[in-house]
């Protein structure tokens, strides 16, 4: 589904390279995690799988099910089934949760030459999906994310993946700021995503949200590359112990 190869990223403003040989597969039907010390890429890849700009590409590649994600706009790489919940996610002060909902939805509707979706339709799904988050009506009118709470702000890029139902989701520490119910919405919502044509990269710190979201493979970042790939022991092996066994190991 999600192949990275050799993948090296600079900065554009600085000269600074921050992904240095990134390898990585995601096969449809699979969740991965990432965990990693802090400042390690982990977020950097996200953002350049997802096109966001300031990120130059000196090496390698990335494809979605075969087809270059690199070369595409953002907007293109949503509309072939990519999705990221940001770590940090973005107000948009001016533009309503559901009008935004809407809009998205129907923008990825027609650029795969869908059609539309209905208003009745709409409501209906939205309602349903933000009711089993705990998203309230309110929080569906107001301005994105706008004096969200930071667990709200998790919560509702949830919702978007819900709802958008992408074939590659990526979820950048959507674990970090949930309290303990929320943690168990959120993982129920990507649990109820999780389907043999969906893949999933999950990035975190904390064993505990793998408690509730089962990964497959569990792969280590330091420095910009992965430099360990193990199953879901090596999480626990993380949460005991921290990094530096297994830094010590490849070093
Ligand atoms: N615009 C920038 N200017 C300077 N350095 C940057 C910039 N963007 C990213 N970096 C650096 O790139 C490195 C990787 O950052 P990134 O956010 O990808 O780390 P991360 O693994 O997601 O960390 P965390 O676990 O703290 O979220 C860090 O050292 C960071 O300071
Ligand atoms: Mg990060």
């Amino acid at each position: 589904m999600l192949e990275i190869k050799n993948l090296h990223v600079d900065l554009e403003e600085e000269d600074k390279t921050i992904l240095k040989g990134v390898n990585l597969t995601v096969e449809a039907g699979k969740v991965h995690a990432i965990m990693g010390p802090n400042g390690s890429g982990k977020s950097t890849l996200s953002y350049v799988l997802s096109g966001r700009d300031g990120y130059t590409v000196t090496e390698g590649n990335a494809t979605l099910e075969g087809v270059d994600l690199l070369e595409m706009e953002p907007e293109e790489r949503a509309a072939a089934g990519l999705f990221l919940a940001f770590q940090y996610p973005v107000e948009i002060p001016g533009v309503g949760n559901m009008t935004f909902l809407r809009t998205a939805m129907n923008a990825q509707r027609k650029a795969r030459g869908e059609d539309e979706i209905s208003a009745a339709d709409f409501l209906k799904l939205v309602r349903e999906k933000a009711k089993t988050l705990k998203i309230d009506a309110d929080m569906l009118k107001r301005p994105v994310n706008v004096g969200f709470s930071g667990g709200e702000k998790k919560r509702n890029e949830i919702l978007q993946m819900a709802m958008l139902e992408p074939k590659m989701c990526i979820l950048d520490e959507t674990d970090s700021g949930l309290d303990v119910d929320a943690m168990k919405l959120v993982s129920e919502g990507v649990n109820a995503l999780r389907d043999a044509g969906r893949g999933f990269l999950v990035i975190t710190h904390y064993q505990r949200l793998l408690d509730h979201i089962k990964p497959d493979v569990v792969h280590i970042m330091s420095d910009g590359r992965i430099i360990k790939t193990g199953g879901p022991d090596l999480a626990l092996e993380v949460e005991k112990n921290g990094y530096a066994d297994i830094l010590s190991e490849v070093a």
